[in-house]
Protein backbone atom coordinates (compact mmCIF):
# COMPACT_ATOMS: atom_id res chain seq x y z
CA UNK A 1 0.00 0.00 0.00
CA UNK A 2 1.36 3.28 -0.76
CA UNK A 3 2.68 5.96 1.95
CA UNK A 4 -0.06 8.61 2.53
CA UNK A 5 1.87 12.35 1.84
CA UNK A 6 1.68 14.20 4.62
CA UNK A 7 3.13 17.67 4.89
CA UNK A 8 3.20 19.88 7.83
CA UNK A 9 2.78 23.43 7.57
CA UNK A 10 4.38 25.09 10.31
CA UNK A 11 4.13 29.20 11.48
CA UNK A 12 3.14 31.31 14.66
CA UNK A 13 -0.25 31.43 13.20
CA UNK A 14 -0.86 34.80 15.51
CA UNK A 15 -3.34 34.81 13.79
CA UNK A 16 -4.08 32.23 11.41
CA UNK A 17 -5.33 34.72 8.16
CA UNK A 18 -7.19 33.86 4.90
CA UNK A 19 -3.95 33.71 3.67
CA UNK A 20 -2.98 30.86 5.37
CA UNK A 21 -6.43 28.83 4.67
CA UNK A 22 -5.80 29.64 1.05
CA UNK A 23 -2.53 27.74 1.09
CA UNK A 24 -4.23 24.77 3.54
CA UNK A 25 -7.04 23.92 0.93
CA UNK A 26 -4.50 24.21 -2.04
CA UNK A 27 -1.92 21.95 -0.14
CA UNK A 28 -4.72 19.19 -0.08
CA UNK A 29 -4.53 18.90 -3.47
CA UNK A 30 -1.23 17.46 -3.13
CA UNK A 31 -1.24 15.56 0.43
CA UNK A 32 -3.14 13.11 2.12
CA UNK A 33 -2.79 14.83 5.14
CA UNK A 34 -1.77 18.57 6.15
CA UNK A 35 -0.41 19.08 9.55
CA UNK A 36 -1.02 22.54 10.05
CA UNK A 37 2.08 23.17 13.46
CA UNK A 38 1.82 26.40 15.71
CA UNK A 39 5.34 26.97 16.88
CA UNK A 40 6.09 27.51 20.26
CA UNK A 41 9.21 29.15 21.38
CA UNK A 42 9.17 29.59 25.62
CA UNK A 43 12.26 32.19 25.11
CA UNK A 44 10.51 34.83 22.77
CA UNK A 45 7.22 34.90 22.78
CA UNK A 46 5.60 38.40 21.93
CA UNK A 47 2.43 36.41 20.39
CA UNK A 48 -0.80 38.37 20.68
CA UNK A 49 -3.16 35.35 21.27
CA UNK A 50 -1.53 32.30 23.44
CA UNK A 51 -1.07 29.35 22.30
CA UNK A 52 -4.26 27.99 23.37
CA UNK A 53 -5.77 30.18 22.18
CA UNK A 54 -4.07 30.18 18.84
CA UNK A 55 -4.88 26.53 18.20
CA UNK A 56 -8.35 27.07 19.39
CA UNK A 57 -8.59 29.22 16.41
CA UNK A 58 -7.17 27.38 13.72
CA UNK A 59 -9.03 24.15 14.99
CA UNK A 60 -12.46 26.17 14.09
CA UNK A 61 -10.79 27.76 10.71
CA UNK A 62 -10.08 24.64 9.25
CA UNK A 63 -12.94 22.12 10.41
CA UNK A 64 -14.55 22.73 7.43
CA UNK A 65 -11.60 20.75 5.87
CA UNK A 66 -12.29 17.61 7.66
CA UNK A 67 -9.94 15.08 9.01
CA UNK A 68 -7.19 15.44 6.33
CA UNK A 69 -6.09 18.70 8.35
CA UNK A 70 -4.94 17.87 11.59
CA UNK A 71 -3.93 21.20 14.15
CA UNK A 72 -1.23 20.78 16.46
CA UNK A 73 1.71 22.49 18.22
CA UNK A 74 5.21 21.82 18.63
CA UNK A 75 8.17 22.84 21.08
CA UNK A 76 11.96 23.04 19.39
CA UNK A 77 13.42 21.96 16.34
CA UNK A 78 11.02 21.88 12.98
CA UNK A 79 12.80 18.89 11.16
CA UNK A 80 12.47 17.04 14.57
CA UNK A 81 8.96 17.29 14.98
CA UNK A 82 7.94 16.73 11.44
CA UNK A 83 10.16 13.22 11.33
CA UNK A 84 8.49 12.19 14.40
CA UNK A 85 4.60 12.97 12.76
CA UNK A 86 6.10 10.88 9.61
CA UNK A 87 5.77 14.28 7.68
CA UNK A 88 8.30 14.14 4.06
CA UNK A 89 7.59 18.14 3.03
CA UNK A 90 7.35 21.18 5.12
CA UNK A 91 5.06 23.91 3.06
CA UNK A 92 5.33 27.79 3.23
CA UNK A 93 3.77 30.35 1.42
CA UNK A 94 5.70 32.60 -0.49
CA UNK A 95 4.22 36.33 -1.13
CA UNK A 96 6.52 38.89 -2.45
CA UNK A 97 10.17 38.90 -3.15
CA UNK A 98 11.03 40.43 0.29
CA UNK A 99 9.75 36.77 1.88
CA UNK A 100 12.52 34.69 0.04
CA UNK A 101 15.50 35.57 1.62
CA UNK A 102 14.50 34.28 5.09
CA UNK A 103 12.63 31.46 3.55
CA UNK A 104 15.91 30.62 1.74
CA UNK A 105 17.68 30.64 4.97
CA UNK A 106 15.38 28.28 6.63
CA UNK A 107 14.87 26.05 4.47
CA UNK A 108 18.53 25.67 3.57
CA UNK A 109 18.88 24.88 6.95
CA UNK A 110 15.96 22.44 7.61
CA UNK A 111 17.64 20.60 4.51
CA UNK A 112 21.45 20.80 6.46
CA UNK A 113 19.42 19.25 9.38
CA UNK A 114 17.75 16.68 7.86
CA UNK A 115 18.19 16.01 4.16
CA UNK A 116 15.01 14.09 3.79
CA UNK A 117 12.87 16.56 4.52
CA UNK A 118 11.83 18.56 1.08
CA UNK A 119 10.54 22.57 1.67
CA UNK A 120 8.02 23.22 -0.92
CA UNK A 121 7.46 27.35 -1.39
CA UNK A 122 3.68 28.15 -2.62
CA UNK A 123 3.04 30.98 -4.09
CA UNK A 124 0.22 32.91 -2.30
CA UNK A 125 -3.04 33.14 -3.48
CA UNK A 126 -3.09 36.45 -5.94
CA UNK A 127 -5.85 38.37 -3.33
CA UNK A 128 -3.21 37.59 0.01
CA UNK A 129 0.32 38.86 -1.46
CA UNK A 130 -0.20 41.82 0.96
CA UNK A 131 -1.45 40.15 3.58
CA UNK A 132 0.34 39.05 6.79
CA UNK A 133 -0.55 38.33 10.60
CA UNK A 134 1.39 41.54 11.66
CA UNK A 135 -0.59 43.87 9.73
CA UNK A 136 -4.16 42.38 10.16
CA UNK A 137 -3.08 43.09 13.95
CA UNK A 138 -1.77 46.78 13.34
CA UNK A 139 -4.62 47.88 11.34
CA UNK A 140 -7.54 46.41 13.97
CA UNK A 141 -5.51 47.70 16.50
CA UNK A 142 -5.74 51.02 14.87
CA UNK A 143 -9.83 50.21 14.07
CA UNK A 144 -9.40 49.08 10.95
CA UNK A 145 -11.73 46.83 8.98
CA UNK A 146 -9.59 43.30 8.52
CA UNK A 147 -12.81 41.43 7.22
CA UNK A 148 -12.28 40.25 3.98
CA UNK A 149 -8.43 39.04 5.50
CA UNK A 150 -9.30 36.76 8.61
CA UNK A 151 -11.65 33.87 8.93
CA UNK A 152 -15.04 35.34 11.27
CA UNK A 153 -14.08 33.14 14.33
CA UNK A 154 -10.79 34.89 14.23
CA UNK A 155 -11.99 38.48 13.88
CA UNK A 156 -14.28 38.29 16.57
CA UNK A 157 -11.48 36.86 18.75
CA UNK A 158 -9.68 39.84 17.25
CA UNK A 159 -11.89 42.46 18.15
CA UNK A 160 -12.16 41.17 22.23
CA UNK A 161 -8.63 41.51 22.00
CA UNK A 162 -8.43 44.91 21.62
CA UNK A 163 -11.09 45.40 23.16
CA UNK A 164 -10.12 44.21 26.34
O1 LIG B 1 5.03 32.14 10.82
P1 LIG B 1 6.52 32.26 11.00
O2 LIG B 1 6.81 33.02 12.26
O3 LIG B 1 7.20 32.85 9.80
O4 LIG B 1 7.09 30.76 11.17
C1 LIG B 1 8.44 30.54 11.45
C2 LIG B 1 8.66 29.07 11.88
C3 LIG B 1 7.78 28.74 13.06
C4 LIG B 1 8.33 28.15 10.73
C5 LIG B 1 10.17 28.91 12.27
O5 LIG B 1 10.52 29.88 13.18
C6 LIG B 1 10.46 27.52 12.84
O6 LIG B 1 10.57 26.56 12.12
N1 LIG B 1 10.59 27.44 14.20
C7 LIG B 1 10.85 26.21 14.90
C8 LIG B 1 12.29 26.17 15.44
C9 LIG B 1 13.27 25.76 14.35
O7 LIG B 1 13.24 24.68 13.82
N2 LIG B 1 14.18 26.70 14.01
C10 LIG B 1 15.15 26.53 12.95
C11 LIG B 1 14.54 26.94 11.61
S1 LIG B 1 15.74 26.83 10.34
Amino acid sequence: MARSKIAVYPGSFDPITNGHIDLIKRSLRIFDQVIVAIAVNPNKDDSLFSLEERLAMVREAVKGFGSRVRVDSFEGLLVNYAQQIGAQVIIRGLRAVSDFEYEFQMAMMNRELNTRLETLFMMTGGSYFYLSSRLVKEVVGLGGDVSGFVPKNVLKKLKAKFDE
